[in-house]
């Protein structure tokens, strides 16, 4: 394999995009470094959500889905990359080093790079259309390709059991004072803030089936469908083989390749993790929808949004040149690096 200097331009192109990717509280927790050929990605743990995730792991799914946009925006720019995850044991904040060389990607690929610009957090009640099975087969094979499992949470019984988990979850968080401090320092932010949840993307009553996580201010009109079963979200489970950092890395990069799936085809989608997050949900979620095989890792909602609905707005990203360093800067500022 032949690997070529990488313009500069292009490598910040690319990266551009990747940061497009889903975080949890839009806390964007990586950082870039360029080598001549390679693209490194680092998990900035002066980003990280102590509270919330006090192991990390929210923390390396977001980082995987950066590092799975980031491959999907090489690609379309005309580079194939191969990933070498964790690649230092000394430094397990080094979570990547992308190697980059000329490639060509298929039209397939193309759509997927499209689909990171469309790609929302859609928090709404999603309409009573069904997603076509054939789109979640998809879907399926898409994680399983990222080296996680998408397990589809079929049946009346399991919908119910997981949604009032997922309230259950978001009850005890809410009565966690740090967790709510927390959620309230990263939420309830104006349109133009470089990271955080703006208020404007988080959906104002009625509640509907699936509780959506309490940060600051509800603002965007929510429709009224959806306390019932008839909604028709499909809910599904992102799982792994294990727990490890290697796991939560490859979870994310499934997440990211589920997500921009289904934005290729229109199909809205919003990850909730508040269950994974507390300890009882989490050892539930195992037990009902996984059989004990396994490492429950993210849920998902995947629909169609209801027509008459206004398209999601954008959240912002920190300015390009800020997630960038030179590869040779000191790790000392990345705890964890
Ligand atoms: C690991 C992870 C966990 C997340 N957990 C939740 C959640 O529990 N509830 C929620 O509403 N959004 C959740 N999100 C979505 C983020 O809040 C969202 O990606 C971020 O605000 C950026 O907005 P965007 O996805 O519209 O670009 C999560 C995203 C990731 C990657």
């Amino acid at each position: 394999m032949l690997t070529i200097p990488v313009e500069r331009a292009t490598a910040r192109a690319v990266i551009a995009l990747a940061n497009r990717a889903p975080s949890v509280h839009n806390t964007q927790p990586w950082q870039w470094r360029l080598g001549d050929s390679s693209i490194h990605l680092f998990a900035d743990s002066t980003r990280s959500l102590p509270a919330t995730d006090p192991t990390g792991r929210d923390l390396r799914i977001s980082c995987g889905a950066a590092l799975h946009h980031l491959r999907v925006a090489l690609l379309a720019a005309g580079w194939s990359s191969t990933v070498h995850r964790l690649p230092d044991p000394a430094h397990p904040g080094h979570l990547a080093a992308v190697e980059l060389y000329p490639g060509q990607p298929t039209a397939e690929q193309l759509m997927l790079a499209a689909a990171i610009e469309n790609r929302r957090s859609d928090r709404r009640v999603m309409s009573t259309w069904p997603v076509p099975a054939q789109l979640v087969a998809e879907l399926e094979r898409a994680a399983e390709a990222e080296g996680a499992a998408l397990r589809v949470v079929t049946g009346d019984a399991d919908r119910r059991h997981v949604a009032a988990l997922i309230s259950h979850a978001s009850i005890e968080q809410s009565l966690t004072p740090r967790l709510l401090e927390e959620a309230a320092a990263w939420s309830g932010r104006g349109r133009a803030a470089p990271d955080g949840v703006p208020a404007v993307n988080v959906p104002v009553g009625p509640d509907g089936t699936f509780a959506v996580r309490a940060f600051t201010t509800r603002e965007q009109r929510q429709d009224t469908l959806g306390r019932d079963e008839t909604d028709g979200t499909v809910l599904a489970l992102l799982a792994t083989v294990d727990s490890s950092p290697l796991d939560d890395l490859a979870a994310g990069e499934a997440l990211s390749a589920v997500l921009l799936g289904a934005t290729r085809w229109g199909v809205a989608s919003d990850p909730i993790s508040q269950p994974l997050e507390v300890p009882s949900t989490r050892a539930e979620l195992r037990r009902t929808l996984l059989a004990d095989w396994g490492e429950p890792q993210l849920l998902l909602r995947l629909g169609w949004a209801s027509i008459s609905a206004e398209p999601v707005p954008r959240t912002g990203r920190r300015p390009v040149d800020d997630t960038i360093v030179p590869l040779a800067a000191p790790w000392d500022a990345l705890a964890g690096g």
